[in-house]
């Protein structure tokens, strides 16, 4: 057995540490843990540089070894968990996404299902359309019975993944998606009214632009039936939206997806059409298609109160570098995800930490300025992406499925990557880089934290620690004081300068939560992933104002929250009502 390497890595808190223990760390049979996360990311850091060697025969391996060692336990990059988790070891499988389809037959609909479990075994998440399905109370041919529609599908599917629990490293996600047009779509939006079901899965109502004319002109719509292909009756469009709007107000869900929209933007249409996607909505893919995602922690880009672009830079071209190679090394649960993946090599690079960048800059989150910056750092990140992806091009060779793609026109060239830039959640490896999740604004200066199996975690945000010590305000009181309040906004003891950079999720309107992550869309390939939180007292306008706003403003979907509208939520300010 290798023995475990000590040292010790500056900056990792006490939460990454006990996440690590719990769920990253290599362990024996009897369970006891059997690296140090100094093993875990030289592990990571060497199994993924020794891609490199395939297409350099004299590729100094250990000095790139050390820059991904160096990028990562400096926190200014993680991979997706299960990188962390699964590189350099047997299983081997180091994506986060997938997308599977699933057809209109018994056959194909539980060989989805077995697929499911082998991904979900492997600590992926799966997405899947059920809009292929005949609706419930259609002919089936065969049995001369009728059908049980999408919904009681999607059932087993949860239950299928209730049962997996992904051999304890992760709970499974699932994305599931039904066309607007579907003859279904009333029983899908209210599939999760009953909060004790589907609770393995997201869902979205996937919406075409015909759909939101249809909303804004008050005008009924066709339902189409998927096995035959022909009109099946009439919906109000406006009834049917409003009831999605209501739904998500009660409790959160559905989201919405706007399906025309993610193929508008598909790289690669001779290929497929894209149907869904992953199970937090941040990375549409083709049927068969997995991505793996890594982030950049912005809070480690702020210098001397200045971005530092030229380490961004260099951040970003080796992350490119480490998300091509981990395609390479990847061991796919499937044949044919082996094969799609490979083909279009679609790599999902991000963000972390943004909130935590605005507020070392001196910068309010709800401010023009913030919204400003945020389209030009991602546009940095998305042209410098690119970039470093033409780079690989050269010597690695473009994606195989380039020629028809839409790189394959005037004015562009050979890319090596069919996409390269997704902002991800970061749900947990934000944790480990003690940074703010993605683009996310912090969700309180100090709150209560419920990890998988109930930990409570209570946690107060790194860099107001430090402010508050600097400054001479600290003490455990305040503390908790602020995680009652949920804001500091009403805190006389805080300075008021300090008080106006520490805007939290329920301090900023959902129009800003809309206007940032459009702002980070209108440069990113993929799409954002972020929730519109709305406090109790928010009204149905509220909700569908917002609905509409992420529409115009070219979102590629919205997730909306309304505070306490679910029994169980993942968060809370530890606020007293
Ligand atoms: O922080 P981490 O890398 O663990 O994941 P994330 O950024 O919060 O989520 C990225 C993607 O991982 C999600 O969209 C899902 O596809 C997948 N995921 C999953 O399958 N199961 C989870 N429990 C969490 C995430």
């Amino acid at each position: 057995m290798k023995k475990t390497t000590k040292g010790t890595i500056p900056g990792l808190s006490k939460n990454a540490l006990t996440v690590l223990e719990k769920r990253y760390l290599k362990r024996d049979k009897e369970g006891k843990v059997l690296e140090t996360p100094v093993d875990m990311f030289r592990r990571v850091a060497e199994s993924i540089a020794v891609a490199n060697a395939r297409f350099d025969q004299k590729a100094d391996l250990a000095a790139l070894a050390d820059k991904f060692y160096a990028m990562m336990t400096a926190f200014e990059f993680l991979p997706n968990s299960p990188t962390l988790m699964n590189a350099g070891r047997e299983l081997g499988q180091l994506s986060a996404c997938f997308v599977l389809p699933v057809g209109d037959s018994m056959e194909e609909i539980f060989e989805a299902v077995k697929y499911t479990a082998l991904i979900h075994k492997s600590g992926g998440g799966t997405g899947f359309s059920f809009s292929r399905l005949r609706p419930a109370n259609d002919v089936v041919m065969s049995t001369t019975g009728i059908s049980s529609g999408p919904l009681s599908f999607m059932r087993v599917f949860d239950v299928a993944t209730e049962t997996i629990k992904q051999g304890g490293t992760r709970r499974g996600a699932n994305m599931g998606i039904l066309r607007v047009d579907h003859p279904d779509i009333m029983d899908f939006i209210m599939c999760k009214a009953d909060q004790r079901q589907l609770n393995n899965f997201n869902i979205s109502v996937g919406i075409t632009e015909a759909f939101m004319k249809a909303v804004d002109a008050d005008t009924d719509y066709n339902i189409v039936n998927p096995r035959s292909g022909e009109k099946a009756g009439i919906l109000n469009a406006r009834k049917v939206f409003n009831r999605i709007v209501k739904q998500a107000w009660e409790n959160g869900e559905p989201g919405i997806i706007f399906l025309d929209r993610l193929n508008k933007d598909n790289p690669t249409p001779h290929i497929g059409e894209i149907e869904s996607t992953n199970p937090c909505g941040e990375q549409p893919l083709l049927p068969y298609e997995s991505c793996n995602l890594g982030s950049i922690n912005l809070g480690k880009m702020v210098q001397n109160g200045e971005v530092n672009w030229e380490r961004l830079k260099e951040v970003i071209q080796l992350a490119v570098n480490f998300l091509d190679n981990v395609i390479e090394v990847n061991n796919y649960p499937l044949e044919q995800i082996d094969t799609m993946t490979r083909s279009n090599r679609k790599i999902g690079l991000g963000v972390m930490g943004w909130a935590d960048m605005l507020i070392l800059l001196g910068i309010p989150y709800n401010s023009m300025k913030a919204i400003e910056l945020g389209e030009k750092v991602m546009k940095f990140i998305n042209d410098e992406g690119h970039a470093a992806s033409v780079e690989l091009a050269k010597t690695r060779g473009t994606f195989p499925n380039f020629k028809g793609s839409v790189f394959d026109a005037p004015g562009k060239g050979p890319i090596r990557n069919a996409t390269v830039t997704t902002i991800a959640p970061t749900g947990t490896i934000s944790i480990i880089a003690n940074a703010s999740s993605g683009v996310e604004p912090l969700f309180a200066v100090s709150f209560v934290r419920q990890v998988m199996d109930k930990n409570i975690l209570l946690e107060v945000n790194p860099i107001f620690e430090e402010i508050a010590k600097a400054q001479g305000f600290y003490s455990e009181e305040l503390m908790k004081k602020i995680a009652e309040h949920g804001t500091v906004h009403d805190i006389p003891e805080i300075p008021e300068a300090v008080r106006n950079i520490f805007v939290t999720a329920h301090d900023i309107t959902p129009e800003v939560h809309i206007a940032m992550q459009a702002a980070f869309q209108k440069y990113t390939d993929n799409a954002v992933s972020k929730t519109v939180n709305f406090p109790n007292s928010a009204t149905f306008e509220d909700v569908e104002k917002v609905y509409r706003l992420a529409y115009e403003s070219n979102c590629k979907g919205v997730t909306i929250y309304r505070d306490g509208s679910r029994d169980e939520q993942v968060l809370s300010t530890g606020k007293k009502e």
